[in-house]
């Protein structure tokens, strides 16, 4: 099922259908900030609605968590206090446990495999899971890129990390990761993640390279181990309110504008990925350790992949498409 056909599934639950009112502003929340490629594809986005609805539809973005952090905005987008939100792949697990799958650690082995796996029906069809979980209908995938180690301390072997206070983005799959090589998960919101770092409460990161370069983190944590342990998904979500009450032709209208945004935000990370390592290389005091691979973990991809099997049919299905890739 593609969300061009997703009225029957949210009907189907239930949601009231307020009147339509024909001009309209959506709100979108985003937990980046405005330099970030989301937030520069959503001001984009604004721009192509406009253009396609001859002014009728245009977005205000509210950047930077302003809304609150990605949980509530959840929350608003299943009460229709919120029209839309560009959230993390990451947040969603926790009400879709299906979703945890695009975590799984060492999936790909590089962005561009990344991508294939975002745009394949395996990842569409667990998007078929959002109007009943979240109240939220999911239009596509995008993504911020892979993820990285950033210590403060420089790290020499898998024992190093052990006991260090790991800053996480809140989702249950990535603590089982952080736990597994006998680190201290701190989860918390990317809005904390400077302050913390910078007055000690954390030791380390798990972080991409775009929100690494947009917010320095390399000041305080100077050590990065490119891992690319895991992708960095992201899910453009309406809310599930405000799309029943649309007519098809503006569902078709306003979906195909946010797939055109979704895309491009993936295509402009598989570009620019390799370059942000490149950038990151020249700025000042920053220690690289390239090319450290599953090995450096041990076991721990069969490990997790054992506990999350579990959970979700997708870590197969996800780790035997990538085979074929
Ligand atoms: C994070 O929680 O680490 C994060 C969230 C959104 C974009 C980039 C990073």
């Amino acid at each position: 099922m593609n969300w061009k056909t997703l009225l029957a599934a949210v009907a189907g639950v239930g949601f009231a259908l307020p009147a339509l009112a024909q001009d309209r502003e959506f709100r979108l929340g985003l937990i980046t900030p405005p330099v970030h490629v989301w937030n520069q594809e959503v001001a984009a986005l604004n721009d192509t609605l406009q253009e396609v609805s001859g002014g009728r539809f245009s977005v205000v973005a509210f950047p930077s968590g302003q809304l609150g952090n990605e949980a509530t905005m959840l929350q608003q987008l299943q009460t229709g206090a919120l029209d839309m939100a560009w959230l993390t792949t990451a947040e969603v697990t926790t009400r879709v446990p299906d979703m945890a799958a695009l975590h799984a650690p060492f999936l790909v082995d590089n962005i561009a495999d990344a991508a294939e796996v975002l745009r394949s029906e395996p990842a569409r069809e667990i998007l078929d899971g959002l109007p009943r979980a979240t109240g939220t209908v999911g239009i596509c995938y995008a993504m911020t890129g892979m993820r990285q180690l950033m210590t403060r301390q420089p790290v020499n072997s898998a024992a190093d990390l052990s006991g260090m206070r790991f800053r996480i983005t809140p989702a249950p799959a990535i603590r089982t990761f952080f736990e597994m090589f006998g680190a201290a998960p701190a989860p918390m919101p990317l809005t904390q993640v400077y302050d913390a770092l910078a007055n000690g409460q954390i030791d380390a990161i798990d972080m991409d390279f775009e929100s690494i370069i947009n917010f320095r983190y390399y000041e305080h944590a100077p050590n990065m181990m490119v891992t690319n342990h895991h992708m960095f998904g992201m899910v453009a979500l309406v809310s599930a309110r405000v799309w029943g009450a649309m007519s098809e032709e503006d569902r078709t209208l306003i979906g195909d504008a946010i797939q055109l945004h979704c895309d491009r935000t993936i295509d402009r990370f598989v570009d620019e990925e390799a370059g942000k390592l490149e950038r990151l290389r020249e700025a000042s005091g920053i220690n690289i350790t390239d090319n450290v691979g599953p090995e450096f973990f041990g076991d721990i991809v069969e490990r997790w992949d054992a506990e999350w099997a579990n959970q979700t049919p997708y870590v197969a299905r996800l780790r035997e498409l990538v085979a074929g890739l």
